[in-house]
């Protein structure tokens, strides 16, 4: 790993496909994966998939004689295509050679794939073989590649290929093979110009197209050559067959350039209209890497983050920001999209978008918040779809999804495949209605990042006053306790989703669901105070909201119950919790290791892990993970709890125990509320999290997908989490516990309209303060706050 660069130095097929993943390059409208030029899709080996943000399709498979209707982020044409063969020899393909020499980067600084092979095939011929590869951040319809291919002990014809090919399928997750994989069909392909030629497909439901123009280029030197070429058409396929006379020791350069363009596109007549126009007014392959990676250099002058004393994480901190940034971008604004869970780098959860916002939007918010801003409009977008399910659901208000893709209906799978047992599972994981307070708490931050009042006026403010309807409204009352209970619904541990023997699903009082509700409650109440009268008005008016309604949110603001487990002050995570079993984690663990999907083992082994004290991943820690412990000591004490804030750390412990982190999000959420009281297991947790994707640490996960929380949520980690960075009461904290293994830390945050940089030593702070828009803000340091101007720069010291 260097600084700047993910690099392997060895072909090793068995981590192709986790690679692939890793070197995903995308603009945040498309992205393809890293898989090599000259291979197409084979199970177990390469997949190149090339996604669309918002490319979704639906159809319905059979399974165990249920008709079940799935949506999926659809694999489009793989526009990587290109590979030789020399006049009596075989297809180029990695494992029919003799690997000399191999080496892999992904350069992270210029967003570049580059790899170099020496190889000998069968007749003894000795090649090397030089590609580049970007997907345009200058330009989001743009993708290119070159080829430098050079003789070095033979010369000769060869022939070359050029395709694109949309006869693919949904085959990168192993586990949804049994399910219908088919989304496209071909709607035209040909040759348009010598050397451009298109390919045009539909999805089968959604109708979606997509157009694909390729332009292919050889030159020598400077030389552009005249080759003889053929085009092989075949439905769905288009292919350019090119003829090259090779000299020993004398390179050829092949460039293939690439125009997509779909119907969701903005500012088009018609896509394959565009696309062929298009690929006729683009420069060269150096002319498009230059003004691609300026585009990055651009984006790296923002959001980079530099530490001081360790490559391998400043190396894989930068991979996160990347694949980040490749998901959603400037070229995300009006596609109207979500950031899927797993990027747009593989099929694992078919693209849906989860409450995994929640780890991603605070680095788009202190940066990018333009971007938030948009991803919040793809849910203010579906409000009338979530305000739907809440009435057949017979609640009032809006209820989102809690997988989400095309049209914001619930999109979780009704069964699911346990891997190890093989057998079909129902999936009941959609009772997690706790996304609807992430999405409440990502507006209220976003708000709180930018003051952007014209959002919270019309769209903020309608989103979380339909939200806090919700929870009111899924909140009954029970006299007995003579505290408001929610009911049936499933916290972030997704390994518990009913109580073990009962037969109904879904659990009670799940204490972050409940708090969260509380929550969101307060900041709608708040709202009656920030935004004005008549717009009070015109919302209550439109959501149906009584002055009887407020009186309730009030109520409940004040009586939620929040369960305990007896004669302590430990949350627990639901109703009932302490009566589960206690779960045997040094046998477990020993056999699985520290991160395992026990709900998939106990499953294949006729167990129940319902039955156990045993989460997937933080659930009542979320509590320590999102509010600070005065934040969380003032909600309890508003609903008359005894909760102080030295009780947090035993309700640390006591989970930490019993947490199987069979998601990649848990140990961001570990780390982060360690961070204050034991650093060196804070660390510990970073530093798994930090390795959840380059070392692929739950086992194969991440071939069929980054994960994108967790990546966020690392870098989060160093932004806010070890630099104490919050936004109350319109003062930006800062409180570092910076740990000694990052030496020392440099970023930028944009905080309502200033470009603020931070520089920490373990001694020192310095904050300079950039033009901006706004005159001043209020900087808080160790508890006193500052008045900081334009072109004011302080120092502080903070050694402890
Ligand atoms: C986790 C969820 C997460 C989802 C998508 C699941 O394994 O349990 O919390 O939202 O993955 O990342």
């Amino acid at each position: 790993m260097q600084e700047w660069k993910i690099a392997y130095d060895k072909w090793q097929p068995e981590y192709q496909q986790l690679r692939e993943a890793l070197c995903t390059l995308g603009n945040g409208y498309l992205a393809a994966r890293g898989a090599f030029e000259e291979n197409s899709a084979e199970p177990g080996a390469h997949y190149p998939g090339t996604y669309l943000a918002g490319g979704y399709n639906r159809l319905t498979s059979e399974i165990t004689g249920e008709k079940i209707e799935n949506e999926d982020l659809v694999n489009w044409p793989n526009w990587l295509p290109l590979t030789f063969r020399c006049a009596d020899g075989e297809w180029f393909d990695l494992r029919k050679v003799e690997v000399l020499e191999f080496q892999q980067e992904l350069d992270m600084h210029q967003g570049l794939l580059f790899r170099r092979v020496h190889f000998r095939d069968r007749q003894g011929r000795e090649t090397s073989l030089r590609s580049r590869r970007l997907v345009s951040m200058a330009n989001k319809n743009v993708a290119a590649l070159e080829w430098e291919l050079t003789p070095l002990n033979w010369s000769g014809e060869i022939e070359l290929v050029a395709a694109l090919d949309g006869r693919v399928t949904n085959s990168g997750v192993e586990r949804y093979s049994a399910l219908k994989n088919r989304h496209l069909q071909a709607v035209g392909q040909g040759r348009d110009t010598e050397d451009t030629f298109f390919l045009e497909v539909q999805t089968v439901q959604s109708k979606l197209r997509m157009a694909q123009a390729a332009r292919i280029n050889i030159y020598q030197e400077e030389t552009l050559l005249a080759v003889e070429r053929d085009v092989e058409l075949e439905e769905g396929l288009v292919a350019q067959h090119l003829k090259v006379l090779c000299q020993q020791n004398q390179p050829i350069r092949i460039e293939k350039i690439v125009q997509v363009y779909t119907s969701r596109d903005q500012a088009i007549s018609e896509p394959l209209h565009e696309a062929c126009k298009n690929i006729k007014r683009q420069g060269n392959f150096e002319h498009l890497l230059l003004q691609h990676s300026q585009a990055w250099h651009r984006i790296w002058r923002r959001c980079d983050l530099t530490i001081t004393n360790d490559v391998k994480t400043q190396s894989i901190l930068r991979l996160h920001i990347f694949h980040l940034l490749q998901t959603v971008s400037a070229h995300t604004v009006g596609l109207d999209v979500g950031v899927p869970a797993r990027g747009l780098h593989g099929e694992a959860y078919r693209g849906h978008i989860f409450w995994d916002e929640l780890f991603i939007f605070p680095f788009l918010n202190l940066r990018l918040p333009e971007l938030t801003r948009e991803l919040l409009l793809y849910r203010y977008r579906r409000l009338r779809e979530a305000r739907y399910a809440a009435t057949q659901a017979g609640y009032r208000g809006a209820m989102f999804p809690w997988q989400s893709g095309s049209n914001g209906r619930e999109e979780s799978q009704v069964i699911h495949l346990n891997p190890e047992s093989g057998r079909w599972l129902p999936d009941n994981t959609f009772l997690q209605r706790h996304i609807n307070a992430a999405i409440a708490y990502n507006v209220w931050q976003y708000f709180q990042a930018t003051e952007d009042m014209g959002f919270m006026t019309y769209m903020g403010g309608e989103m979380i006053f339909d939200i806090a309807q919700f929870w009111s409204s899924i909140a009954t009352y029970n006299s007995e306790l003579e505290r408001y209970e929610i009911r049936n619904v499933v916290g972030p541990d997704e390994y518990h989703t009913e109580y073990p023997g009962k037969e109904n699903t879904g659990l009670n009082n799940n204490a972050y669901t409940n708090v969260m509700a509380v929550w969101v409650i307060q900041v709608a109440l708040k709202l009656f105070d920030i935004l004005d009268d008549s717009r009070i008005e015109e919302l209550c008016q439109k959501l149906s909201i009584s002055e009887q309604d407020v009186q309730r949110w009030m109520d409940i603001a004040g009586k939620m119950h929040v369960p305990f487990i007896q004669d302590s002050h430990i949350i627990s995570q639901f109703e009932g919790y302490e009566q589960l079993e206690e779960f045997p984690w040094p046998e477990y663990k020993t056999k699985y290791g520290e991160a395992m999907r026990l709900d998939r083992i106990l499953e294949s082994e006729g167990d129940n892990v319902n039955k156990y004290k045993a989460s997937k991943q933080a659930d009542v820690l979320m509590l320590f993970y999102l509010f600070s412990s005065g934040e969380l000591v003032g909600i309890m004490q508003q609903l008359q709890y005894e909760f102080r804030a030295e009780d947090i750390q035993d309700n640390i412990n006591y989970y930490e125990q019993r947490t199987s982190h069979g998601s990649t999000l848990s140990k961001i959420v570990h780390s982060w509320v360690l961070s204050r009281s034991d650093r060196k297991r804070a660390w510990r947790n970073f530093e798994m999290a930090l390795v959840s994707d380059v070392e692929d640490i739950q086992g194969g996960t991440t071939a069929e997908g980054i994960h994108l929380g967790a990546m966020a949520g690392t870098v989060d980690l160093v932004q806010r989490g070890f630099t104490g960075l919050e936004i109350r009461e319109n003062v930006l904290w800062l409180n570092p516990v910076l740990p000694e293994e990052l030496g020392s830390l440099k970023f930028q945050i944009r905080y309502r309209n200033h470009w603020i940089s931070i520089q920490l030593t373990q001694e020192t702070m310095l904050i300079s303060f950039d033009k901006g828009w706004s005159k001043e803000v209020q900087i808080g340091v160790l508890g006193e706050v500052y008045t900081f101007k334009t072109g004011d720069r302080r120092e502080f010291n903070i050694g402890r």
